[in-house]
C-alpha cells in the first residue's frame, strides 16, 4: 500500500499494541514497528514480555538477528549479551582481565512491556527521554545507548498509566479480534474512527443498515479525561446487531469513549449481558497504521459457532473501511486541502484539539487543559 499525504506528529509517553502475543514463540524474537521505532520483542523463560529497540547499542545491527534463549538476547556481531526486560548488557566477550568497563552499565533501549487481551502493549517515551537524569514519570524508561548508573536499571515502571484493555464485566465471556492495515497517517486512521457519518455508505449491507434508514440523530456528548463519551444512551434503532441485543428485553444502553491518543471503547450493556471493544489504531511505520478491534461479551455464550460467524461480519466491516482508507490515500497523495464540518465531524475537530492541548502540556509540564468545557449536544443524519 502505498503511503499519502502529510506526515501527523505523534504523541510519546502511552501505550500502544506492537503485536498480537500468539505471533511470538518460545525462545524466538519476533520484529514490530511501532511510531516508526523498529522493536524486537520476545517473551523470557519466566513468562514475561519484552519489547527492545532492535539496535545493537555497541554498532546499531538489528538484535533480532541474533539468538534468544529464553533468557538473555546476544547480538550477532561481538556477541553482546543483554538481559531484555531491563535492556541491561550482561557480557561483553572481547573484554579482558585487563579492561575495568562493567557490561552491565551498558544498556540497550528497552520499553515497559505487557500483554493484555493478548496484545503485546509497549510503552513508547518520547525520544530521548531518560537518557539524563531529570524529574519526570518516565525517567529511566528509555534507556540511552550511554552507560548509565546502575540505580536507573532497576527503577520500577510504577508510575506509568495502566495498561489499556476491553471492559469486561463477568467472569464468563467470548472474546475475538480483527486487525488491518491502514494506508494513511494516523490522524486520519483515528478520525476514521470517529466519524459518524459513513457508515450508513461505507457499511451498507442488509445485516447493517442501509441508506435509506438514514435519519437525524441526537448525541450526548461530554467531555471525560484525554477524550469525550458519547453518553449512555439507546442505540441506533435502525441497526440490526442491536436489535439482536433487545431480545433480553432489557433498557440497552451505549457509550463510546474516544481517548488519547487512540482509544475506542464502546460498551453495550443490557441487565446482566454485555458486549464491549477497544479499537485501537497505532502508527507503525511514517503514514501507515494499523487498526486493532478487540472484543469481548457474554450474550450468546450457548449459541455454538457464534463467534466465528461474528468475526466473519467483523472482519468485513473493518475490510470495508480499509478498502475506503487505501482508496483515500490515493486522494491524499497530492496533499488536498480538507474540511471538518459541524456538527459531523466535530468529534473530528475534538480529537486535533485534545491531541494540540496534550502536546502543549507535555512540552510546558502544565497540566493538560481540555478543549471541552462542559457537555455538548450534536445533531447529524446518519
Ligand atoms: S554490534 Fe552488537 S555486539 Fe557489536
Ligand atoms: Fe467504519
Amino acid at each position: 500500500m502505498a503511503p499519502s499525504g502529510p506526515t501527523a506528529t505523534l504523541i510519546y509517553d502511552d501505550w500502544y499494541p506492537a503485536m498480537r502475543a500468539s505471533e511470538i514463540r518460545n525462545r524466538k524474537t519476533a520484529r514490530a514497528m511501532l511510531l516508526g521505532i523498529p522493536l524486537v520483542l520476545g517473551r523470557k523463560s519466566d513468562g514475561r514480555y519484552f519489547a527492545m529497540r532492535d539496535s545493537c547499542p555497541h554498532r546499531g545491527i538489528p538484535l533480532s538477528y541474533g539468538w534468544f534463549d529464553g533468557e538473555q538476547v546476544t547480538c550477532k556481531y561481538h556477541g553482546w549479551a543483554f538481559e531484555p526486560v531491563s535492556g541491561q548488557c550482561r557480557e561483553i566477550p572481547s573484554l579482558t582481565e585487563r579492561d575495568s568497563l562493567d557490561p552491565c552499565k551498558i544498556y540497550a533501549n528497552a520499553f515497559p512491556c505487557e500483554e493484555r487481551d493478548g496484545h503485546v502493549w509497549v510503552y513508547v517515551p518520547q525520544r530521548g527521554r531518560g537518557r539524563l537524569p531529570r524529574p519526570s514519570p518516565t525517567e529511566g524508561l528509555e534507556r540511552g545507548t550511554q552507560i548509565t548508573s546502575q540505580q536507573d536499571a532497576t527503577r520500577p515502571a510504577d508510575n506509568l498509566p495502566s495498561v489499556p484493555e476491553v471492559p469486561k464485566f463477568s467472569q464468563r465471556f467470548h472474546s475475538a479480534y480483527l486487525t488491518a492495515d491502514l494506508p494513511c497517517n494516523i490522524d486520519h486512521g483515528i478520525i476514521g474512527l470517529m466519524d459518524p457519518a459513513h457508515g450508513p455508505f461505507v457499511h451498507q449491507a442488509w445485516w447493517w443498515r442501509s441508506q435509506a434508514s438514514i435519519h437525524e440523530k441526537e448525541k450526548h456528548f461530554e467531555p471525560i479525561e484525554q477524550g469525550f463519551r458519547m453518553s449512555a444512551h439507546q442505540p441506533s434503532a435502525n441497526s440490526a446487531p442491536y436489535k439482536l441485543l433487545g431480545v433480553y428485553g432489557q433498557a440497552i444502553t451505549t457509550t463510546i469513549d474516544f481517548v488519547l491518543p487512540n482509544r475506542r471503547y464502546e460498551i453495550i450493556r443490557a441487565g446482566e449481558k454485555w458486549f464491549a471493544s477497544l479499537t485501537t489504531v497505532t502508527p507503525t511505520v511514517e503514514n501507515h497504521c494499523r487498526i486493532d478491534v478487540c472484543a469481548a461479551w457474554n450474550v450468546f455464550m450457548n449459541v455454538p459457532f457464534l463467534t466465528p460467524i461474528a468475526k466473519v461480519f467483523g472482519r468485513r466491516f473493518v475490510e470495508q473501511d480499509q478498502l475506503t482508507m487505501i482508496q483515500q490515500a490515493e486522494g491524499l497523495k497530492y496533499n488536498p486541502s480538507l474540511m471538518l464540518i459541524d456538527d459531523a465531524d466535530r468529534p473530528a475537530k475534538w480529537y486535533f484539539e485534545l491531541k494540540q492541548a496534550r502536546l502543549e502540556s507535555q512540552a510546558t509540564g502544565q497540566p493538560m487543559r481540555h478543549p471541552m468545557d462542559g457537555p455538548v449536544v450534536l445533531h447529524w443524519r446518519s
